[in-house]
């Protein structure tokens, strides 16, 4: 029997909390959405070379990434097509074929040797056995759509998917301001340090809505805020209206941020945050004053967001993004990948590998604020009482108006607001229902939709 997805009520601002504790509604959610939308699955330069691989996850599902002979960067579902069994067993190596360790088949990945990457090129006793019938084009590892943009390398299992570009609309440019140099040039990050992984005993839209916009935990950080270890800490707590909070809401994709701005040049970096280490503080302002002269007229953001549905990213220092991977209705696994300028001094990188450590991660003060209240939530709604009331995201609800500060059909608001996360929420219903692609992407209208952002004024 299908799991009843309507769990969120864009007009009262609230969802069912089973949508973050049910089994039933977790399976439908590893088909439904992980079988279906673009995930970040690594970066370039894990695989610079040709064989070159690592593992990654997509969803639930076990991925090898790796860079053919031929250099071509491929994504294959790391399960055996025999009986299933793991084809790849190490984070990362370098190899043109892969073994399976059960019964020996092979798998190779060099279009010298095979018509594709991934194809079934070995199989003992083929011609005894199976006596030469079968047909290994028919009996290859699965491969997933590959599009590598700015370093980032993102699949989707779904050949009807639009492109990536489409899919993140005007959130691109946002992601943008994470991926590039930081002079204003396109591209130039690397990953500073390798990936850092962690489970969390939470549900995995726990930390996807933290980071769309969930301004008003600001309370969550307040020891990180008064050692100013905080970048958009202000003296030991935030003031939201004061320092230019805004929430941008992409309605029609689902994806959204929370920004500080604009910026002016001489807040960048914070002054507080980097004051003991000049190099690194010099650095930014000298990145900063660059980017501004590129970008004539544009506008510098900082801030955070999240892209539908389990990639989330800081712009600014930290410079990382965050994958949370679902492993079941209440654990997830975080992957952390922190970026720098490929060509940033060595004292400089060295300064913000401390930094990002102290800041994010299993060991960062941020993130295990975070963590506790993300496991505590998970925790009390599994509770025989709890797990029937709903959660609220009425704040600011209806305040949004549409602006033109970022690209896209974007909405935003000077004050706290939690729509940002209601339209997470309502994506996530929306994939939920097995919405064809033209719905998801708005060219067709869905009958009875409810709309955003709710203006009550
Ligand atoms: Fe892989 Fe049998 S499960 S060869």
């Amino acid at each position: 029997m299908m799991a009843d997805v309507r769990c969120v009520d864009v007009a009262a601002g609230t969802a069912d909390r089973r949508m973050f504790v049910d089994d039933d509604l977790f399976a439908r959610e590893v088909r439904q959405i992980f079988g279906r939308a673009w995930l970040l699955v690594g970066h370039e330069s894990q695989v610079p070379d040709p064989e070159d691989f690592i593992q990654s996850k997509m969803g639930t599902d076990s991925v090898i990434v790796t860079r053919t002979r031929q250099d071509k960067i491929v994504v294959l579902l790391n399960s055996c097509r025999h009986r299933g069994m793991k084809v790849c067993r190490v984070d990362e190596g370098k190899a043109r074929a892969f073994t399976c360790p059960y019964h020996g088949w092979t798998y190779s990945t060099d279009e010298e040797r095979v018509s594709r990457p991934g194809e079934l090129a070995g199989v003992p006793g083929f011609d005894v056995h199976y006596e030469g019938r079968l047909d290994k084009a028919e009996w290859g590892l699965k491969a997933a759509r590959v599009r590598v943009y700015k370093g980032t390398i993102w699949a989707t299992w779904d050949e009807h998917a639009p492109s990536l570009e489409a899919y993140l609309g005007g959130m691109l440019k946002w992601l943008d301001s994470a991926l590039d140099h930081r002079n204003g040039d396109s591209g130039g990050s690397t990953l500073l340090v390798g990936v850092q992984k962690f489970r969390v005993r939470c549900n995995w839209k726990f930390p996807a809505t933290n980071f769309v916009g969930d301004a008003s935990h600001a309370v969550t950080h307040n020891s990180a805020n008064m050692i100013k270890l905080n970048p958009s800490g202000k003296d030991g707590r935030r003031d939201e209206r004061a320092s230019g909070h805004a929430a941008f809401g992409w309605p029609d994709l689902g994806h959204g941020g929370l920004g500080f701005l604009p910026r002016p040049e001489e807040e960048f970096p914070r002054p507080d945050t980097f004051q003991q280490f000049p190099a690194a503080s010099n650095y930014l302002r000298d990145m900063a004053r660059e980017h501004l002269r590129k970008r004539a007229g544009g506008i510098h953001y900082q801030g955070k967001g999240t892209i539908f549905p389990n990639m989330s990213f800081h712009e600014d220092q930290p410079r990382t993004l965050v994958v949370h991977h679902p492993v079941s209705a209440t654990e997830t696994e975080m992957w952390r990948y922190y970026l720098i300028d490929a060509d940033a001094p060595d004292e400089v990188k060295d300064i913000f590998r401390h930094y990002y450590m102290t800041y994010s991660g299993p060991g960062g003060m941020t993130e295990q604020d975070d963590i506790e209240n993300w496991e505590s939530a998970t925790r009390q709604s599994l509770g025989g009482m709890g797990r029937d009331l709903p959660f609220n995201y009425a704040q600011g609800l209806g305040e949004s108006e549409p602006c033109d500060l970022m690209p896209g059909a974007v909405w935003c608001g000077r004050t706290i607001t939690e729509q940002n996360q209601l339209i997470w929420l309502k994506r996530w219903q929306e994939f939920m229902e097995g919405r064809s692609w033209d719905q998801l992407m708005h060219r067709v209208e869905v009958e009875d939709d409810a709309a955003f952002p709710l203006k009550r004024h």
